[in-house]
């Protein structure tokens, strides 16, 4: 089983809308998905329930509000994928980017403003260097989450590029990112770029 969790230490950059999406784009492709809500507000658990993906005895829908990451999965060999969503405060231990099977997704708004983006930039720098140090290349990507529209997605991109740069950690930047679209707070699916664009990410995360 890939174990996919999406983390970041700030609030409202998308790891929900991210989360979501990937259990459903999965699930659409016929894979089995166990769904790993740890966010607390269950939103991600609420929706997929709804869907009739995840209505068909092949996945699995788990809400376990506010606990630590789990570090067994009792019936994982059910599941192709583990798709879990987290909260703002919640850390991703170092273990998670230095193991086996385990792909961290770190979303970014880049119009957030630039303290916020250094702060979180610099947390990722440090787990993704402790994977480094252990000589393990972690499978993990910083992908630029516009969830505000803009005139320039390309030069937003950059700005990030430029601060992941000045971290070292520029090469776990995603070359994809993610256009703001239109989606309302209780039915997650979106546009079909935003579905395709994060499908290219999961494909770099993959190998
Ligand atoms: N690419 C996007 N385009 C448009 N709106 C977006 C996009 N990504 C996220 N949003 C919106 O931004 C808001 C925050 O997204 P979301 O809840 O997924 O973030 P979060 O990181 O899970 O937040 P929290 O820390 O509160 O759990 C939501 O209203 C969501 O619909
Ligand atoms: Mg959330």
């Amino acid at each position: 089983m890939q174990k996919i969790v999406v983390n970041a230490t700030k609030g409202g950059v998308g790891k929900t809308t991210i989360a979501t999406n990937i259990a459903l784009l999965l699930a659409k492709q016929n894979k089995r998905v166990w769904a790993l809500d740890l966010a607390g507000r269950s939103r991600m658990a609420k929706f997929l329930e709804s869907t009739s993906y995840f209505n068909n005895g092949e996945n699995k829908i788990e809400i376990k509000e506010t606990e630590p990451l789990p570090d067994s999965f009792p019936g994982a060999n059910n599941y192709d994928f583990l798709v879990a969503d987290t909260d703002d405060y919640y850390e991703v231990p170092a273990t998670v980017v230095t193991k086996r099977g385990w792909r961290l997704i770190v979303p970014v708004v880049p119009q957030y403003d630039p303290i916020g983006l250094e702060d979180i930039i610099n947390e990722t720098a440090s787990l993704l260097n402790f994977g480094l140090i252990v000589d393990f290349v972690p499978k993990a990507r910083i992908v630029v989450n516009n969830r505000f529209p803009a005139n320039d997605y390309e030069q937003l991109h950059r700005n990030v590029q430029n601060l992941l740069k000045d971290a070292s950690i520029e090469e776990f930047l995603s070359s994809n990112w993610l256009p703001f679209v239109s989606i309302s707070p209780l039915d997650f699916t979106s546009d079909e770029v935003f579905s395709s664009s994060l499908l290219s990410v999961l494909t770099e995360i993959a190998t």
